[in-house]
Order: C-alpha cells, then structure tokens, then sequence
C-alpha cells in the first residue's frame, strides 16, 4: 500500500485525510493518507524521513508551503511562479518534485460552478500567499484585466511586476476602488478568520457579477454576506477549492482524476 500524507501545524481539522479516503474508494486506488503534525523547525527532517521510509507524496500546508517550495528538487511551472509548493511527489527518477494546486484547484471549482473567468474584469483582494498563489491560473483563463486590491499598496505593486507578463494585471488601493466595476470579486485577504471586511465601495459589481471567497465555512463568509447585500448574481466558498486542489495533487501521484462534486458534497453536509 503506497503511503501519502500532509504535514501541516496545526493539523488537527484537516480535511485531506477524508478527502483523499474518498478519492480512493472512487478509483479503487490502493493507497494510505495520514495528517501529521509536524514541529516548525522540523519540517525538512520529517519530510527527508518520511520518502527515506518509502512515502510516495505528501500535501503540505500552512506554515510550510514555502519551505516546501525550498525542498523539492524539482518545480512545476506554476509552483515557480506560486512561490510555494503544496504537493510534493516523488517520480520514477527517485527527485522530488514540487507542485502548487490551489489556483488551479480554484478555477476547477468556477468551472464546475459554471463560471465563465474569460473576458471577465476579476477584482482579487489581498496580495498575500494564497493570491500569490492562484495568479497564474487565473490569467491563463484570459481574463480581460485583473485588479489586486490591499491594504498594503506595495505588496500589490509587487504581484504586479512579477505577474505582468501573464495578462493584464493592475495595482490598487482599496480607496482607488471607489466608481471601478467588476463581473468577479474574489477575497483572498485573511479577513473572513477574523469576520472583517475590506472597506470596499458598495457599487463595486457589474449585472451578474460573481464573488468567491477563498475561505470557507459553515455559514456564508463576512465577504459573501457583503456580495449578496450587494447585489451578487452568485457567491461561493473555498470549500470547492479545497477539494479541486486536492484532486490534482491526487492526479499528480496517482495518474487518475477523481471526481469532486460527490467529495464536496459529503464535506458540505459535514460543515453544518
Ligand atoms: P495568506 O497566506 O492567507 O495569503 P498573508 O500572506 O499573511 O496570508 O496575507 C494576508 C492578506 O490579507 C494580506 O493581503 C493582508 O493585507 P496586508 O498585505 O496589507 O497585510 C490581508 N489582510 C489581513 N487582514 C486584513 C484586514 N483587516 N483588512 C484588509 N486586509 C487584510
């Protein structure tokens, strides 16, 4: 049985463990996944050990991702450009290599709900890891522009300069936001952990405009609650993300794609 895990601290109520069970059982795929706390200056030690012991990949998550970015010999294009690394795999060649899945994980999730990313004014908020994150899968989609909004200015300034390339990609203030319209909002600030809000001008949204939140949670997040007040065609949560993410780390080991809807569902009736 090939053995998989994800090393995260805290790791308590990750959900990759029952995720990947499911993947599993789908595609009758013989496998084990264990979660695994590991200590904050051990993270290069657990990981060397757990491959020496025969693992065959591992899911990495916060506070690891960039050392994991650090460890793999390898990188996949999108993991280069993420900074970060989420899935790490071991290929035939015995290197390891290094994989970022959540921005694709994300656009998966719009692709699944029916959310059309092409031509769309997208409106991302936050200049942190998780936007940094899912840049580049997001402007593969040909988006018409991509505004990325933060309290920092400069931390936005400074996705731009390293994403421009990719597409149209611009820098803003929250206050700057104030007459500009978009057809996608997508919050990936921390805000929702807290139950804050962005200051954010209340005619942001053009006519069926969507907003996805990259948290999730039982309830609507404080962004969603916003975008249904103000006047959001659709909203929805990270919880799509989490398994679409999941689901190509799982291609990445195992060659098959699972399906999500049935493994989203199952969490969603989890949550509440
Ligand atoms: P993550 O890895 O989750 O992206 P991060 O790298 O610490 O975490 O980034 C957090 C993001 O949320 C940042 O864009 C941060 O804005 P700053 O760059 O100005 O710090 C944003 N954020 C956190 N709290 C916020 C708040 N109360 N209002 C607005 N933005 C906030």
């Amino acid at each position: 049985t090939d053995q998989y895990a994800v090393f995260g601290n805290p790791i308590n109520h990750s959900k990759s463990p029952a995720i990947h069970r499911q993947f599993a059982e789908q595609t009758g795929q013989d496998l084990h996944y264990a979660k695994q706390l590991v200590a904050e200056d051990e993270f290069v030690k657990t990981v060397q050990a757990f491959f020496a012991q025969g693992g065959k990949g591992l899911n990495v998550t916060i506070p690891f991702k960039v050392e994991a970015f650090g460890f793999a010999q390898e990188l996949t294009p999108r993991a280069q450009r993420a900074g970060a690394v989420n899935v790490l795999a071991l290929q035939t060649d015995g290197k390891i290599l290094g994989d970022n899945t959540d921005g694709i994980g994300m656009v998966h999730d719009m692709h699944n709900l029916d959310w059309e990313i092409q031509g769309k004014r997208v409106l991302i908020l936050g200049a942190g890891g998780a936007v940094r994150g899912i840049l580049q899968p997001l402007l593969a989609e040909h988006p018409i522009q991509v505004v990325i909004a933060n309290r920092t200015l400069s931390k936005a300034e400074e996705l731009v300069a390293e994403f421009h390339d990719l597409g149209d990609v611009k820098a803003s203030s929250f206050e700057q936001l104030a007459g500009e319209k978009f057809d996608l909002i997508i919050n990936g600030t921390s805000t929702s952990l807290s139950g804050d809000l962005p200051p954010l001008p209340a005619d942001l949204l053009n006519p069926n405009a969507y907003c996805y939140d990259l948290m999730y949670g039982a309830e609507p997040t404080v962004f969603l609650k916003w975008a249904l007040e103000n006047g959001a065609a659709k909203i929805a949560d990270g919880l799509g993300m989490l398994v679409g993410q999941a689901a190509e780390a799982f291609y990445l080991w195992r060659h098959i794609r699972p399906e999500v809807v049935p493994v989203i569902t199952a969490l969603r009736r989890q949550l509440s």
